[in-house]
C-alpha cells in the first residue's frame, strides 16, 4: 500500500465509522453570536469541508459554562435553546459523509470573564498571562457544578445528532489542562498534587457526559503529549496518564504538545518549523494505548500526512491551518492516491463516498 493509501482507509473511533483518517482540527473562528448558537456563515463554512472530503470535522471550541463562554462570539453549548442550530450543522456535515465533533472548551482561567463581570476560574489562583488576570481557586463543593455542566453539554451534542465530542485538555489552557498542569495546579486536595489527583477533574467530567449522553458516545481527549515547558507534564508523565484517560472512558487521544502562552509558537507551529513535529510524541502515546492516536500539529501536505500513518506514528491526521486554507484538500490528496475517492454532492444523511479505482 502507498503512503497515501493509508489516510483513505476507514477507521472506527469507538462506535464512531469515519469514512478516512483526516480530522479537521478545531479552528475557532467567532463567526458565533454571543448567546452561543451555530449560524448560517458557521454552516457554510464547515460544509464546505465535509463537501471537500475531511472525515471527521472538529468544530470550534464552545464552552459549556455560560457564565465563562470561551471568547468573544463563540459556540456555547450551555443551553438547550442552541440544539436546533447545532442540528443544522450536523445535518450539513452528514450530507456530504463526513461526522462531526464538538469541541467541548471550559476556558477556565484564561477566559474574559470580565466580559460578564467575573473572575476567571481555575484550580489556583494564579495570574494568567493569556488574560492578564487573575482566576479564583474553585472550591471543592462548586466543581460538581462544573463537572455537571460538561455531562449537560453533551447530552445536548448527542441530542443535536454530533457524533462525538472532543475534549479540550491541551496546552495548560482552559479549565481541564490547568488542572492536569502542575505549571497551573497547586490544589492540596483530592483535585491536585499527584497525576491522579490532578486528572481527577478530566476522569469526572468524562463520567459525567458518560451518564448523560450514554457510555457509547465517544469521547476524544485532547492533549499535549509534552508541554515542553520547565515544571509541566513531560512525556513520562503523560504516557502513563494516556492509558488512565483511556481506562476512564477516552474512545481517541489527539496528541499536541507545547504550554501557552510560553510556547504559542509550538501549540500552532509557525511557518518553517519542521512538519508533523509532534508524530515522535505521538507515537510514544499509540505505544502505551490501546485506542486510536490522532497527531496535530504543522501537517500540511499529503505525503507527510500519509508518512505518518504509513510509519504507524498515529491512526489519524488532525489538520486545521491546511483545511482552513483549502476546503477540498482530502479530496486534491486523494487524486495521487490509487483509492481515490469521491464526495457525491448528493445531499443525504448516508455516508456518500464512492471509491473511483
Ligand atoms: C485561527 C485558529 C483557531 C484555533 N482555534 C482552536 C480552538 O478553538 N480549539 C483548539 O483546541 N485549538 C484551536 N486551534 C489550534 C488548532 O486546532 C491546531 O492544534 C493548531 O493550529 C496546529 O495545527 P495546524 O498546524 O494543522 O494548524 C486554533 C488554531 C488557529 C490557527
Amino acid at each position: 500500500m502507498k503512503p497515501l493509501d493509508h489516510l483513505f482507509r476507514p477507521i472506527d473511533i469507538g462506535t464512531m465509522e469515519v469514512r478516512n483518517r483526516i480530522m479537521m482540527a478545531p479552528l475557532s473562528t467567532h463567526w458565533a453570536p454571543d448567546d452561543g448558537h451555530v449560524t448560517q456563515q458557521l454552516i457554510d463554512f464547515y460544509e464546505a469541508r465535509a463537501a471537500g472530503g475531511v472525515g471527521l470535522i472538529v468544530c470550534e471550541g464552545a464552552s459549556p459554562d455560560c457564565d465563562h463562554p470561551y471568547w468573544k462570539r463563540s459556540l456555547g453549548l450551555w443551553s438547550d435553546d442552541v440544539v436546533p442550530s447545532f442540528r443544522r450543522l450536523a445535518d450539513a456535515v452528514h450530507a456530504h459523509g463526513a461526522k462531526l465533533a464538538v469541541q467541548l472548551l471550559h476556558p477556565g482561567p484564561d477566559a474574559h470573564s470580565h466580559l460578564k463581570g467575573l473572575r476567571p476560574i481555575g484550580p489556583s489562583a494564579i495570574r494568567c498571562k493569556t488574560n492578564g488576570q487573575i482566576s479564583r481557586e474553585l472550591a471543592a463543593d462548586e466543581i460538581g457544578r462544573i463537572v455537571a455542566l460538561f455531562g449537560e453539554a453533551a447530552r445536548r451534542a448527542r441530542e443535536a445528532g454530533c457524533d462525538a465530542i472532543h475534549l479540550h485538555a491541551a496546552h495548560a489552557y482552559g479549565l481541564l489542562a490547568s488542572f492536569l498542569s502542575p505549571l497551573r495546579n497547586k490544589r492540596a486536595d483530592a483535585y491536585g498534587g499527584s497525576m491522579e489527583g490532578r486528572m481527577k477533574l478530566v476522569v469526572d467530567v468524562m463520567a459525567s457526559m458518560h451518564e448523560r449522553a450514554g457510555r457509547d458516545f465517544p469521547i476524544i481527549v485532547r492533549l499535549s503529549a509534552d508541554e515542553i515547558v520547565a515544571g509541566g507534564q513531560d512525556l513520562r508523565e503523560v504516557e502513563m496518564l494516556a492509558p488512565l484517560l483511556v481506562a476512564a472512558g477516552a474512545s481517541a487521544l489527539e496528541v499536541s504538545a507545547g504550554a501557552l502562552p510560553e510556547l504559542d509558537g509550538r501549540v500552532i507551529p509557525y511557518t518553517g518549523t519542521a512538519l508533523g513535529l509532534n508524530s515522535r510524541l505521538a507515537a510514544a502515546i499509540k505505544a502505551v494505548v490501546d485506542v486510536p492516536v490522532i497527531v496535530v500539529g504543522r501537517i500540511n501536505t499529503p505525503q507527510i500526512a500519509g508518512d505518518i500513518l504509513a510509519r504507524g506514528q498515529a491512526d489519524m491526521v488532525s489538520m486545521a491551518r491546511a483545511l482552513l486554507a483549502d476546503p477540498a484538500w482530502p479530496l486534491k490528496a486523494s487524486r495521487s492516491t490509487t483509492t481515490a475517492f469521491t464526495v457525491s454532492p448528493r445531499r443525504s444523511s448516508r455516508a456518500a463516498i464512492t471509491q473511483t479505482s
